[in-house]
């Protein structure tokens, strides 16, 4: 059995910076003909020029022609009309987090008093900038993305006209949600379809799969599930593949991430296909956000196949998600 997809897309993606990004870029071009880079290196970009740089040294990484970076700005409310109508046409979207929430977030938001964002989200709104949010609370770590809903409902209700995409999200009250408001979208995780609590916690800690937001209970899984394998518009593919070194992540304080980008497609199509949804992949992976972000991906062509693939144990100093496992699918 084959499957052909064309133009995958990730539309949330970690690529790092130096001696990383140069490893990891070409996992992620070979296969997807683009992704939406996350901003939050150090320091985050901020700038036309940074946005410009970060975005030739992708390029250059990925030596590959039919790999578009989609770049974003790291969110600030000091951003007004005049500079984000400079920028407009360097970025894809602007991604908020709130301050100290995951990896390099310190300098994100303190306050979601919509007074103090108005300024840059109207301009957003009016320039046609979708908002890609990180949507925790400083909670309970279990309740913190429930507790963000209903930042993200007075968001949407407030700028009606701006695209608000809900990134990874991890729970049925999210997946119920986005679908209550025309101006919200959502990425779904590869992982987040895989696993729950349990395969974080419930053993021997297993801190590959360590991630924020953490997986959280099996109902939640299945409402995402039932989300991503009907493709339902709303929501699209977004691997938030994060890379760490190995000695980041087997170790007391272990980093959040999880690095899925050069197994992606692979472990979706044995999941589609376990669903009986092989059909659905494609919006999934690409004519969904191309149609949410109004974009026209580079034309590629990846053709999977079912035969194994043993998931390596690392790719240079990383560990990817599914390490030594067998999959059904390869990529020929
Ligand atoms: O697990 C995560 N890792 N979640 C994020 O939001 C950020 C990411 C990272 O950059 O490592
Ligand atoms: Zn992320």
């Amino acid at each position: 059995m084959q499957l052909q997809l064309t133009s995958p897309l990730d539309m949330h993606l970690h690529l790092r910076q130096g001696e990383m990004l140069k490893n990891i870029t070409p996992l992620s071009s070979k296969t997807f003909s683009g992704a939406l880079i996350m901003p939050n290196t150090v320091p985050p970009i901020t700038t036309k020029e940074m946005v410009k740089n970060y975005r030739d040294e992708i390029v250059e990484a990925a030596k590959d022609g039919t790999f578009t970076p989609y770049m974003t700005l790291f969110f600030s409310n000091s951003y007004n009309y005049e500079f984000l109508q400079s920028i407009k046409d360097d970025i894809l979207a602007i991604k908020l987090y709130p301050a100290g929430i995951t990896t390099n977030s310190e300098g994100g938001v303190n306050s979601f008093d919509i007074e103090t964002l108005k300024e840059t989200l109207e301009a957003m709104s009016q320039l046609q900038i979708p908002l890609c949010i990180h949507g925790e609370s400083d909670g309970f770590v279990m309740d913190r993305e429930a507790e963000f809903i209903p930042i993200y409902k007075q968001l949407a209700t407030a700028f009606p006209k701006l695209k608000i995409v809900m990134e990874h999200i991890t729970t049925a009250a999210s997946a119920k949600a986005v679908l209550e408001h025309d101006n919200l979208y959502a990425t779904i995780t590869l992982h987040h379809l895989y696993i729950t609590l349990d395969d974080v916690a419930g053993g021997m800690l297993q801190p590959h799969l360590f991630c924020k937001p953490i997986a959280k209970r099996p109902e939640d899984r299945a409402a995402l599930i039932d989300l991503a394998l009907n493709a339902n518009p709303k929501v699209m593919f977004g691997s938030d593949s994060a890379p760490h070194p190995k000695s980041a992540k087997e170790a007391p304080g272990c980093a959040a991430g999880v690095f899925t980008a050069p197994i992606a497609l692979q472990a979706l199509a044995q999941l589609f296909e376990q669903h009986g949804k092989l059909e659905n992949l494609q919006a999934f992976v690409s004519d969904n956000a191309q149609k949410i972000y109004n974009i026209t991906p580079p034309k590629k062509s990846i053709l999977l196949e079912k035969k194994e693939f043993i998931v390596p144990d690392s790719y240079g100093e990383i560990v990817p998600f599914l390490a030594g496992k067998s999959l059904q699918w390869s990529i020929q």
